[in-house]
């Protein structure tokens, strides 16, 4: 049931244990699931592209050019699958998988993959047991892959132990139940979120501008766990180099503040919630040169006028949205954040302080406090990732009240 409709790429690799490919792939199609099968030149010595094709129902792919010279592009395998499996997964392709050792189409898929990846290994039972084997396991968990271990029985050389790869009941159901508990977490399911990230430009002629050091890690990483989460995602994000990672998340590129509160106000009225963790520049030049300004005088004075306030103008329209605010500060930093939770109208703010090392802009790491009328709590430092999750926990606490 918790298959259907996911797109699941099984990566064959050369192990007596690939005849049981067959049993998998029948039994995912005939749960809904759509299977494409790539596989490593050693596995067709085991079984042939034909009976896998007539399974899956696909074309199986080896090599990474096909006989008309058309290229089976690695990534676009990647990117396409909800999940991989590879399996059976031999020591061999296990090894060049911690080691990225990229010398067939299997392991350039599984290096351009996004999704979560399954390992259902093969060997025998004293490969299994070696300490390079138990190395590369471990490591590969570390990579966050799901391993689904040998089991014990009857081998290939006759011997008896663990290195059977697990049977295809076992491998389903461990999959289904990784679907069913991606359910479970998705709490943000039918909710729209708003973010606004980096930094905002100001033109002060073609070629220059007042900015900021905002990299918009922050804001990309909200946008990545609210997209975990199962929200709609929109971000209005000024120029940075941070791409999205997961392509569900809707991303909107502007320049300057009155962009950004143009293009915010262009989804605000359906969004449930909204995360402002854009630096946005507070003043702009009055005028933009037309041409390239030359340095004829000693000293150049530009007149600066007042930004839009997109938060403020987000708080005063704000109807049933859950709006969050982020506040840098330097000095006073409660106060001057209970400050701008008051004037803008917000549910709840973020403070992150650059007096605090590893906080704020640019760096990988984060330390907040977040703040709403009656409620303060303090994090610990952390990568900008997990500072999401707390921050999405928070307003899930909130939401729930
Ligand atoms: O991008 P990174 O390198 O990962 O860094 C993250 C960050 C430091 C930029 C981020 O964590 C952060 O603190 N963002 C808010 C920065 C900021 O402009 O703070 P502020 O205290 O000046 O503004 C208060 C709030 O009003 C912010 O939510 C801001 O987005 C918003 N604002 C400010 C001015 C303005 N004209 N319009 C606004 O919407």
């Amino acid at each position: 049931m918790s298959v259907s409709g996911k797109k699941i790429l099984i990566a064959v690799s050369g192990g007596i244990a690939a005849y049981k490919i067959h049993f998998l792939i029948r039994d995912f199609v005939k749960k809904g699931a759509d299977v494409q099968v790539i596989m490593t030149p050693d596995a067709e010595n085991f079984v042939t592209k034909l009976s896998l094709s007539t399974l899956s129902k696909k074309p199986v792919y080896i090599d990474f050019y096909n006989e008309n010279g058309t290229w089976n592009s690695h990534v676009e395998l990647a990117l396409w699958a909800d999940l991989i499996i590879v399996a059976p997964c031999t020591a061999n392709t296990l090894a060049k998988i911690t080691h990225g050792m990229c010398d067939n189409l299997v392991i350039a898929t599984y290096m351009s993959a996004k999704c979560p990846v399954f390992i259902a290994p093969a060997m025998d039972l004293d490969m299994y047991q070696h300490p390079s084997t138990r190395q590369n396991l471990e490591m590969a968990e570390d990579f966050g892959h799901f391993i689904i271990p040998a089991e014990n029985g009857e081998l290939a050389s006759g011997l008896i132990g663990q290195g059977r790869m697990a049977e295809p009941e076992t491998i389903i159901k461990r999959v289904e139940e990784f679907f069913d508990q991606e359910i479970q977490n998705k709490t943000l399911a039918g909710k729209t979120v708003l973010i606004t990230a980096g930094p905002t430009y100001e033109a002060i002629d073609p070629v220059r501008f007042i900015g900021n050091h905002s990299s918009g890690k922050m804001g990309f990483s909200l946008a990545e766990e609210a997209v975990k989460r199962g929200a709609k995602v929109i971000l209005v994000s000024g120029p940075t180099s941070q791409t999205a990672e997961d392509k569900n998340i809707d991303v909107h590129k502007v320049t300057s503040a009155k962009e950004m509160l143009e293009k915010v106000f262009q989804f605000y009225d359906n969004v449930d919630i909204a995360i402002a963790s854009a630096a946005v520049a507070d003043y702009a030049p009055k005028e933009v040169a037309k041409e390239k300004i030359k340095k004829n005088d000693e000293s150049l004075i530009i007149e600066l006028v007042k930004n839009p306030d997109i938060l403020k103008t987000m708080g005063e329209k704000k109807t049933h949205q859950f709006l969050v605010g982020f506040a840098l500060e330097t000095q006073n930093e409660e106060e001057n954040a209970k400050g701008k939770l008051e004037k803008k109208n917000l549910d709840m703010i973020v403070l992150n302080s650059l007096r605090d090392e590893g906080a704020g802009f640019k760096n990988d790491t984060n330390k907040i406090k977040i703040f709403t009328k009656t409620e303060k709590k303090e994090f610990a430092l952390k990568a900008k990732d997990e500072v999401a999750k707390d921050i999405f926990n928070f307003v899930e606490s909130q939401l729930l009240k």
